[in-house]
C-alpha cells in the first residue's frame, strides 16, 4: 500500500516525519525525497538488523557495522521502539513532528530469515523477538509458561481453534527441550491438525500460532495502546498526521477506537483504506492489511 500510504501522509518539502517501523525501508526511501529540501526523517526499528537493511537501501551501500545508523544529513536511524519516540525526540533536540507511520508487524526478511524462527517454513531457532538484545525467546517463554497463559495467548492473538489441544503440548514440548525451532513448532501444528492440516482458506494451519506467539513475545499490542493513546498525540503538532498500517484486526480495531477520541484525533478515516486486489495478487501477504490516518487535534 506504498502509494496510498503515500497519499495519506501528503508530505511536503521542509516537513519533519517519522517512520516508526522503518523496516528495510520501502517506506522511508520515497518518504525521505519527497521531504526534500528541508525535511528531516527519523526512522525507528525494534530490530537492529533491520536498521542496517534500511541504511543500505537508503544509501545503496553496505551498511558497515558498529557505523552509527546516519545514513545522509537529513535522517537519522535510531534502534528503539515507537514507543520510545519522546526519548528519541528529547535526544535530537526535535520538539515535535509533523507526521508519523507505524507499519505493525513483521518484514518480508525477518518472516523469511533462517535463523530468527518467526517463519514456519523456516529451519530457525525458535526466537521471534524483534529485538534480540532485551526479553525472553519464544521457545524460552513457552518453556516456562502455564499451559493456561500458553491457550490464552493462543485464543487472544491467533484466534486458535484447537488451543486445547496444542497448549499442552507446546508446554510438555518446551519443557523438555523439543520445541528449538521453528520447524518444530509447525511439525507440533500440524501434529495436533492432523488430517485437518490441510491448507485452512489457503493459509497454513500453523499461520495462527505462529503470529500468536509472536505478538506476545514482542508485547506488540502493549506497545501499540501507548504508543496510540500517549506517546503519538503527545509527539506529534496539532494539525499533524498519524497513519497506521495494520494486519491484524485486533491492532485494527485499537486504532480505529483510539481514532474516535476526537478531543485528541480529527478527520480520522470512517473506513480503513484496502490494498488493491492486485495488489493482493502481487503480494498475497498484504491482504489483511489495513491503513487508517487521523489529523492531531
Ligand atoms: C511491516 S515491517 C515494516 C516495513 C517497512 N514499512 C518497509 O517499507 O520496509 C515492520 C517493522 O517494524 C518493526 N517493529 C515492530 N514493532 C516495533 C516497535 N514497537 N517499534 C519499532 N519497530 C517495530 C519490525 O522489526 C519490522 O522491521
Amino acid at each position: 500500500m506504498l502509494r496510498e500510504t503515500l497519499q495519506a501522509l501528503d508530505l511536503k518539502p521542509g516537513l519533519i516525519v517519522v517512520d516508526g517501523t522503518v523496516g528495510a525501508a520501502g517506506h522511508s526511501l520515497p518518504i525521505s525525497k519527497a521531504i526534500r529540501p528541508g525535511g528531516l526523517l527519523i526512522g525507528l526499528d525494534r530490530d537492529q538488523e533491520m536498521l542496517a537493511r534500511a541504511a543500505q537501501t537508503l544509501t545503496g551501500q553496505p551498511h558497515q557495522p558498529g557505523s552509527a545508523f546516519r545514513p545522509a544529513e537529513d535522517i537519522v536511524l535510531e534502534h528503539s521502539s515507537y514507543c520510545d519516540l519522546p526519548a528519541v525526540l528529547e535526544r535530537l533536540q526535535v520538539p515535535k513532528v509533523d507526521r508519523i507511520l507505524v507499519d505493525l508487524g513483521l518484514s518480508s526478511d525477518q518472516l523469511e530469515s533462517s535463523e530468527r524462527g518467526f517463519g514456519f517454513q523456516t529451519s530457525g531457532d525458535l526466537d521471534m523477538r524483534f529485538d534480540r538484545t532485551r526479553g525472553a525467546a519464544a521457545k524460552d517463554w513457552l518453556a516456562q509458561a502455564t499451559v493456561a497463559e500458553i491457550t490464552n495467548v493462543l485464543v487472544e492473538f491467533g484466534e486458535e481453534p484447537h488451543s486445547a489441544e496444542l497448549a499442552p503440548l507446546l508446554s510438555q514440548m518446551a519443557r523438555s527441550g523439543k520445541l528449538e525451532t521453528a520447524a518444530n513448532l509447525a511439525d507440533a501444528v500440524l501434529s495436533v491438525y492432523g488430517g485437518r492440516g490441510a491448507m485452512q482458506r489457503g493459509s497454513h494451519p500453523a499461520t495462527r500460532t505462529f503470529q500468536a506467539i509472536r505478538i506476545h513475545v514482542n508485547s506488540e499490542l502493549t506497545h501499540l495502546q501507548r504508543f496510540l493513546t500517549t506517546v503519538a498525540p503527545e509527539c506529534l503538532k496539532p494539525g499533524g498526521l498519524l497513519a497506521v498500517i495494520s494486519f491484524h484486526s485486533v491492532e485494527d480495531r485499537m486504532v480505529k477506537q483510539a481514532f474516535q477520541d476526537t478531543a485528541t484525533w480529527q478527520s480520522a478515516s470512517a473506513k480503513p483504506i484496502a490494498p488493491s486486489a492486485l495488489e493482493c495478487k502481487v503480494n498475497p501477504r498484504c491482504r489483511s492489511a489495513k491503513l487508517r490516518s487521523a489529523i492531531r487535534a
